[in-house]
């Protein structure tokens, strides 16, 4: 995101001041003299607050509240909440540091079951703290290895934004959902990142961003980061999404993921469902992008748990009651899209195309 700020910031966005001598690229999560610092996304678009952790269960709980959230932007953030956590345990001996970073890891992990990319993060971490021989190898290790997680974050995107344009055309509209942005990983994104990269080749194109419900990540966070980059948005409640590819609004559609399996089933935003469904029926390409960190490679679609949020996010829109009191609310905050409505899978180690079972294997033979 090119958004541009000063340091610490709070007010409205409409009356945010930029100091051009001393101007930084925002970043969704940070390590900053031994403490993790975020965007606090709960408050977007109307408040951009940074908040400052130095507890790993403060992350985890800025995971579990959305604080923080998209499927790479929690895998550095627990990474991070570990990072923290040796710091956290004052011992001399390498085997309490390690079960203080177990009990972590647990916690961390707790907090949202769907996007494979926390498991991801924390098990990388956990295998370098393994391998140190004394307390504080193992905390050098941790903090530099998490640190270098997040520039990755940043260069991956960046080379998949980059293979994915090779996609779209000029003049294309592409539809997107959910928040798949800078916001959702360390920097610069999937999906957005896709068509960053694809406007930054030098072609016209526009966005429709669907609203998101119930949390309104297209809203809040895709239409705030696009609009920012001066990149051609539209928003449309979810319910348009038919209508806009029925009267010809939509030349294809890139949306991120939270996991992949190596069949090719994509777990993303809920609503994903819907939109590749519509697009294969008025035959519209449907691209997902993400990295090689969000594949599941071990598991079957049965295995996998969807997270299920509160009720409240469904009865109300922010602070106003739109439902009756009692009333029963299904509220899952991911479905799952099969690989026989989706053309292609951005990655940045190339496209994976159907069938994906053999096109996936390919990608991780050559990694
Ligand atoms: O509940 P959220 O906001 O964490 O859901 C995020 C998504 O579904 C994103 O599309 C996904 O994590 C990909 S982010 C690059």
């Amino acid at each position: 995101m090119k958004l541009i700020v000063i340091g610490r910031l709070h007010g409205r966005i409409d009356n945010i001041t930029i100091n051009f001598e001393k101007i930084m690229v925002l970043k969704t999560v940070e390590w900053k003299d031994n403490s993790v610092i975020m965007i606090d996304q709960t408050k977007l678009p109307n408040i951009l607050e940074y908040v400052t952790y130095t507890d790993f269960n403060q992350v985890a709980d800025a995971i579990r509240t959305l604080v923080v959230r998209g499927a790479p932007a929690i895998g550095v953030s627990g990474a991070f909440g570990l990072a923290l956590a040796t710091l956290q345990c004052k011992t001399n001996e390498k085997e309490d540091l390690i079960s203080y970073l177990e009990n972590a890891r647990k916690i961390l992990f707790e907090t949202r079951p769907t996007a494979v990319n926390l498991a991801w993060g924390l098990d990388k971490i956990m295998q370098v703290a393994n391998a140190g021989n004394s307390v504080g190898e193992i905390r050098n290790n941790v903090i530099e290895s998490a640190k270098k997680m997040a520039e990755d974050d940043v260069q991956i995107n960046m080379t998949m934004g980059k293979n994915g344009s090779k996609l779209f055309n000029d003049n294309d509209t592409i539809m997107t959902h959910c928040n798949a942005g800078a916001l959702a990983t360390v920097g610069y994104g999937t999906a957005l990142g896709v068509i960053r990269a694809t406007r930054d080749s030098g072609k016209n194109i526009k966005v429709i961003a669907t609203e998101t419900r119930p949390i309104q990540q297209g809203s809040r966070l895709t239409a705030f980061e696009l609009k920012h980059d001066g990149i051609d948005v539209s928003l449309i409640p979810d319910t348009a999404v038919g209508y806009s590819m029925a009267n010809g609004l939509v030349d294809k559609i890139v949306v991120g993921a939270d996991r992949i399996l190596r069949t090719g089933h994509v777990y993303n935003k809920i609503g994903t469902y819907q939109v590749a469904t519509m697009a294969k029926q008025h035959n519209i390409p449907f691209y997902v992008a993400a990295p090689l960190s969000t594949f599941d490679m071990k598991s079957d679609p049965q295995d996998i748990i969807i997270e299920q949020r509160k009720a409240s996010e469904v009865t109300g829109i922010g602070d106003k009651k739109t439902a009756p009191d009692g009333i029963s609310v299904i509220n899952p905050a991911f479905d799952m899209t099969p690989p026989e409505l989706i053309s292609g899978i951005i990655t940045e180690k190339g496209i994976a195309k159907p069938s994906f079972e053999d096109s996936i294997k390919k990608l991780f033979e050559a990694n």
